[in-house]
């Protein structure tokens, strides 16, 4: 098979990783990708909502398969597009349709299809520039820490946690007035959950569903989770509180009802759901959806998938999913990230990178990376993904902590703190 693999982030390195393993797999072209990439297959200079352009490529080198990475070309409907050109209709996407990547593109859709669905979440209520007084009501009625999230996408930004209801409402008006530009057109408000986040992968066929490793990662830049968001520091497989009991309370009460509350609704989801999922007091709730894999979880979760992903793929895009089998690897793998200096704020990028290969158990994937001149360099906040396999989580964050040692650019800077909470 001929596959496009769409993203250029270390989720696709790993993802090009895994798909380049594949028996089926006989050429691989990754869209734009990065200085990684290359090394699983061939890199294409198109951009990932390039429609039209990446449409023509397919069609004139016989893709068989085209595998989205990131939810932007999904939100815009690249699985449509593709079903709707006669050069392209018969090549299966793997990711949903418009209609299913709006779980993650508007947060009051995916909060109203979860209530459809009795699926556990914080309660909540979504008001626009119309309501704003409800909305300050709504407010007084809910217990500090306050939960703002905006409806649409903003570049993982959307979501306020406010300790006060003075800095709430000051927050809500902000947002409905265009602080998130259109996507904070509507706000939702929703109740504060307190406990641990869990992320817990599906692949799905539009009826049957296969779960894959779940993974925790951390999004704060400091150790302690301290300091400002970020897209992700590292990550840790598999969670050691999603037991066998809790993963079949996710499986029972979360994942089963939303695979059958999307066919039921008519929507077409052919491709990765990621449930971002908190557990309160024993008890997965519900956070958020994604249309995809999360970063850095996949560098994590790709590790510890023994079966082949494009045979799981197949089964997707042919309905047959039920008959695949997913084999988990047992170990423990950790996946730490290394970043620019300065990241998430002003970072400067260029910087030549040594010391990057793959050594026993641990595997290195690019994130923000870029060839100049033959020479590997910093192209990005998250510049490097080093994940290694240990019998549990501690001996594998050592052999990443000490591979990322040995990685060499200007600023770097790890956390060494990963997976030590759980
Ligand atoms: P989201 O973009 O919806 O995943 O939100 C970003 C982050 O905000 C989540 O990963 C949580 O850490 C936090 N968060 C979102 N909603 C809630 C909630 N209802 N209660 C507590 N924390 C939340
Ligand atoms: N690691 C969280 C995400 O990919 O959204």
């Amino acid at each position: 098979m001929k596959i496009l693999l769409l993203g250029s982030g270390g989720r696709e390195h790993a993802l090009a990783w895994k798909i380049a393993q594949s028996k089926k797999c006989e050429k691989l072209f990754i869209a734009p990708g990065n200085a990684g990439t290359n090394d699983c297959g061939e890199n294409v200079a198109i951009g990932v909502n390039e429609f039209e352009k990446l449409k023509t490529f397919a069609a004139d080198n016989a893709i068989d398969m085209v595998v989205v990475g990131p939810e932007d070309p999904l939100v815009r409907g690249i699985y449509d597009e593709f079903k709707q050109d006669a050069r392209t209709k018969h090549i299966p996407v793997i990711g949903p349709s418009l209609k299913g990547a709006v779980l993650e593109g508007s947060k009051d859709f995916a909060k109203a299809f979860m209530q459809r669905h009795a699926i556990p979440t914080a309660a909540y209520a979504t008001f626009d520039g119309t309501m704003i007084e409800e909305g300050l009501k709504f407010l007084e009625t809910l217990k500090a820490p306050y939960v703002l999230k905006a409806d649409g996408l903003a570049a993982g930004k959307g979501v306020l946690i406010l300790p006060t209801l003075d800095e709430a409402k000051h927050e809500f008006k902000q947002m409905l007035g265009g602080m998130f530009g259109n996507a904070s057109a509507k706000v939702v408000i929703e109740e504060f959950l307190s406990g641990i986040e869990c992320s817990v992968f599906v692949l799905t066929d539009g009826t049957n569903y296969k779960i894959l490793p779940e993974a925790k990662d951390y999004k704060r830049i400091g150790e302690g989770d301290t300091g400002l968001n970020t897209g992700g520091m590292g990550s840790v497989s598999p969670v050691p509180f999603a037991t066998a009991e809790w993963m079949q309370k996710v499986e029972k009460r979360i994942i089963k009802p939303t695979v059958d509350g999307l066919k039921a609704e008519g929507i077409d989801y052919k491709g990765f759901i990621f449930f971002g999922l908190i557990n309160v007091d024993g008890e997965p709730m519900v956070i958020e959806y994604n249309c995809r894999m999360g970063d850095p979880e996949t560098e994590s979760v790709m590790l510890r998938l023994k079966s082949d992903i494009v045979d799981l793929f197949e089964g997707v895009a042919n309905g047959t999913l039920e008959s695949c089998n997913v084999v988990f690897d047992d170990r423990s793998v950790v996946c730490v990230m290394l970043v620019s200096g300065g990241y998430p704020g002003d970072y400067t990028k260029g910087y030549a990178i040594s010391g990057l290969d793959s050594v026993g158990d641990t595997v290195v994937f690019h994130s923000g990376t870029a060839l100049k001149d033959g020479q590997i360099v910093s192209n990005g906040g998250r510049v490097i993904a080093v994940s290694s396999y240990g019998t549990n989580k501690d001996e594998a964050l050592l052999k990443s902590f000490t591979e990322a040692e040995k990685i060499k650019f200007t600023g770097k800077y790890f956390r060494r703190d990963i997976g030590s909470d759980l």
